[in-house]
């Protein structure tokens, strides 16, 4: 059977200001498939994934989710952002912030199934002990749990996430990307932690300006080793930066 195309990127140039910060980019993501994205600071990763998400709009070219150009497509998608600024002045508690999640227009109340769900959620992030304190009394690690619990929650169809496991420590970076591997949805993660990230990867892509598919990281992994060879992506990535 042919692979139904979730996202299609077309000659996409992105500026803020005079200069290009995305430079023709093409890219075809497949459904159900798993994206990591890598490359150096500043390189665009974040601004190509705002304008996955309609936060930016093109300079150039189009994006279209599943045939339908991205701004009028409707369908839910999951988003942890990178820098996220809480109000720690709000006495909102973990549950109230990840059943937000929830929420749909026209719906005021929660269900029990939205609990229950809430409840399956923070358990297997590790964070279920924390239900009841306001966000305010987390850890940076555990405060960005709870934003993913919350993308999470809304069982979207695509989920996109910008560096969820920046300030996690080794072990729940490894539980997070556990969790990630088995979500059996279209998944692109923006990560510096090539090492656990790529276990269950499809394909990895390389954002500098321009971008870099590397079509098949399974055939750069050692036997028994399981991680990427970030040697490897060294060497495709000659004169890239030219
Ligand atoms: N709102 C903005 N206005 C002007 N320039 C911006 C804005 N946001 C980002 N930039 C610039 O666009 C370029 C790409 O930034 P972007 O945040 O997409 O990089 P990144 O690959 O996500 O980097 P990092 O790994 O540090 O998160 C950078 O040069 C940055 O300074
Ligand atoms: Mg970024």
């Amino acid at each position: 059977m042919k692979k139904q195309i979730a996202i299609e990127v077309k000659n996409l140039f992105f500026k803020y200001e005079s200069e290009y910060v995305l430079e023709d980019i093409n890219l075809t993501i497949y459904d159900k498939e798993y994206i990591a994205i890598i490359g150096p600071n500043g390189g665009g990763k974040s601004t190509f994934l705002k304008l996955l998400l309609t936060l930016l709009t093109p300079t150039k070219g189009e994006i279209k989710f599943y045939n339908t150009l991205a701004s009028n497509f409707k369908v839910n998608i999951g988003y942890l952002p990178q820098n996220i600024n809480f109000n720690l002045d709000i006495p909102i508690s973990v549950e109230d912030i990840v059943l937000q999640g929830r929420l749909k227009r026209g719906k005021l109340f929660y269900k029990k199934e939205d609990f229950l769900k809430c409840e399956e959620i923070l358990k297997k992030l590790n964070i279920y002990e924390f239900k009841n304190r306001k966000i305010s009394e987390l850890s940076g690690g555990q405060r960005q749990k709870v934003l993913l619990a919350r993308a999470l929650i809304s069982e979207p169809k695509i989920l996109i996430l910008d560096e969820p496991t920046a300030s996690i420590d080794i072990k729940g970076q490894k539980e997070i990307y556990e969790i990630l591997k088995e979500l059996d949805l279209t998944k692109i993660v923006v990560s510096h932690d090539i090492k656990t990230l790529f276990e269950g990867v499809d394909r990895v892509i390389y954002i500098n300006k321009k971008i870099y598919v590397h079509q098949n990281p399974k055939l750069s992994m050692k036997p028994g080793e399981g991680h990427f060879c970030e040697m490897e992506i060294l060497d495709y990535l000659k004169g890239f930066n030219d």
